[in-house]
C-alpha cells in the first residue's frame, strides 16, 4: 500500500532503517551529539538562528502550548477550515481569551483581513493555520508575516503542520514566533513525533506567563532548558530522531530548493490532472504546495473510487470533517516523487474508467 493521504504519508525503506537502530541512553554523549546534529538541520530548512526544540508528542500538543504559553491578553485564531478550527477549540478549552476570524471554508487569508483585525482588536498574539488540510487551502505565509511584525506586542504562531519542509519558510526573515509541524506530513516520518521553531521573544513572552497556564509537558521554558544542554526534558522517541537525521541527509542531498520546487510542481500535475473532471476545493490564488481538495463535480461514488485506488494499493483520502462525502484529497508531499503522482495519476484514469 503507498500512503497518498496527507499524513501519514510515504515513507522509504532506508528511513524506516534507520529507525530500527539500537536506541542510545537519552542523557549520553552520543544522544547529545545525534540531537544537536539534527536541531541545527531543522534551523537550516526553516532558516533560522533562533531555536528549534524536537518534541516527543503529535503537533496538537505544541499547537496547545502555542496558546498556553504565549497568551498573556487576548489571541486572534484565523479559522479557515477543520484544523484551524480545532485550533480555536483548544484556545477556549484552555479558557484563554480569544476572538475568532472566519472565512469561508476554500478561502485563505489575505494580509489585509488580519491587518484590520489586529488593527480593531487588542492582542498579544495571532494563530494561523499555513497549509489547512482539510480544505488544501495554503495561505500567504509570508505576505500575513509582514502584516504581524507592524505589531510590536503580537506574537506569530504558526501551524506549519503539512508544510514544513515541503515550502519556503523563513522563520528569522518573516518574523514568525511558533512555528509547529509533526512529521508524518512533508518530513515524511511515520507519526508520533514533532518540531517546533521558536523566537527568542517567544521565549521571553512564555516568562511573563504563569507556571499554571504554561503546564508542565509543553512548558517551553522546561524545552528549551533541556535544549541548551542538547536533551530533552522527558525521554524523547529516539527512533524519530535518527529517522530525522536521515530526511535531513537526504534533504541536503536534493536540496531545499529543488525540493520546495519539486512540491511545487507535483501539486501542479496533480491540479491540471484534476481540473478537467473535478473541481478545485481551494479558491484561486490559494491552492496548496503540498496536498489537492478536489471537489465532486462530476458526482462520481467517491467512496467506490477510494475503495478501488485501495485495491491497487493507493490510498487517497475522502473529505475531511464537513466535506465528508464532498470532497476527496491527494497528498503530494515529503518522500513522493514524480514518478509516484504518474503512477498515481494513471491508476486513477484507469479506475475512473471503470466505475
Ligand atoms: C493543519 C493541521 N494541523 C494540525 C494537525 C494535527 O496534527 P497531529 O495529528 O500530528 O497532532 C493536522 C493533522 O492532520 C493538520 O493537518
Amino acid at each position: 500500500m503507498k500512503l497518498f493521504i496527507p499524513g501519514p504519508t510515504h515513507v522509504e525503506q532506508d528511513v524506516l532503517n534507520a529507525m530500527a537502530q539500537y536506541p542510545v541512553g537519552h542523557r549520553t554523549h552520543a544522544y547529545r551529539e545525534l540531537h544537536n546534529e539534527v536541531r541545527e538541520g531543522i534551523k537550516d530548512v526553516l532558516m533560522t538562528k533562533q531555536n528549534v526544540m524536537l518534541v516527543t508528542s503529535s503537533a496538537t500538543g505544541l499547537l496547545e502550548a502555542g496558546v498556553r504559553n504565549l497568551v498573556g491578553k487576548r489571541v486572534l485564531n484565523l479559522v479557515c477550515g477543520a484544523f484551524s478550527q480545532r485550533q480555536a477549540d483548544i484556545t477556549k478549552e484552555c479558557d484563554i481569551p480569544q476572538d475568532t476570524l472566519s472565512v469561508p471554508w476554500g478561502d485563505g487569508f489575505t494580509p489585509k483581513q488580519v491587518d484590520e483585525a489586529l488593527k480593531n482588536g487588542d492582542y498579544d498574539a495571532v494563530t494561523l493555520v499555513h497549509n489547512e488540510t482539510s480544505t488544501g487551502v495554503m495561505n500567504p505565509l509570508k505576505e500575513i508575516a509582514q502584516i504581524v511584525q507592524k505589531y510590536d506586542d503580537v506574537l506569530f504562531i504558526v501551524d506549519a503542520v503539512s508544510s514544513m519542509s515541503g515550502v519556503e519558510i523563513k522563520m528569522d526573515e518573516w518574523g514568525i514566533d511558533f512555528i509547529v509541524a509533526s512529521v508524518q506530513k512533508a518530513w515524511a516520518l511515520p507519526p508520533g513525533f514533532a518540531i517546533l521553531g521558536l523566537s527568542d521573544k517567544a521565549l521571553e513572552r512564555a516568562k511573563l506567563i504563569p507556571q499554571s497556564q504554561r503546564g508542565h509537558y509543553f512548558d517551553i521554558l522546561k524545552l528549551a532548558k533541556a535544549d541548551a544542554k542538547n536533551e530533552t526534558p522527558i525521554t524523547p522517541s529516539i527512533p524519530h530522531i535518527y529517522g530525522l537525521k536521515l530526511r535531513l541527509q537526504k534533504i541536503r542531498e536534493e536540496g531545499l530548493y529543488a525540493r520546495f520546487n519539486r512540491h511545487h510542481e507535483m501539486a501542479n500535475k496533480v491540479r491540471n490532472w484534476g481540473k478537467a473532471r473535478f473541481g478545485l476545493y481551494a479558491k484561486d490564488g490559494f491552492a496548496s504546495d503540498t496536498l489537492t481538495c478536489f471537489t465532486n463535480d462530476c458526482g462520481i461514488d467517491l467512496d467506490a473510487f477510494g475503495k478501488a485506488m485501495e485495491s491497487r494499493g493507493f490510498l487517497i483520502s475522502g473529505g475531511y470533517g464537513d466535506l465528508k462525502g464532498k470532497t476527496f484529497r491527494i497528498a503530494h508531499l515529503g518522500a513522493l516523487h514524480h514518478e509516484d503522482i504518474d503512477e498515481l495519476i494513471a491508476v486513477m484514469d484507469e479506475v475512473l474508467i471503470e466505475l
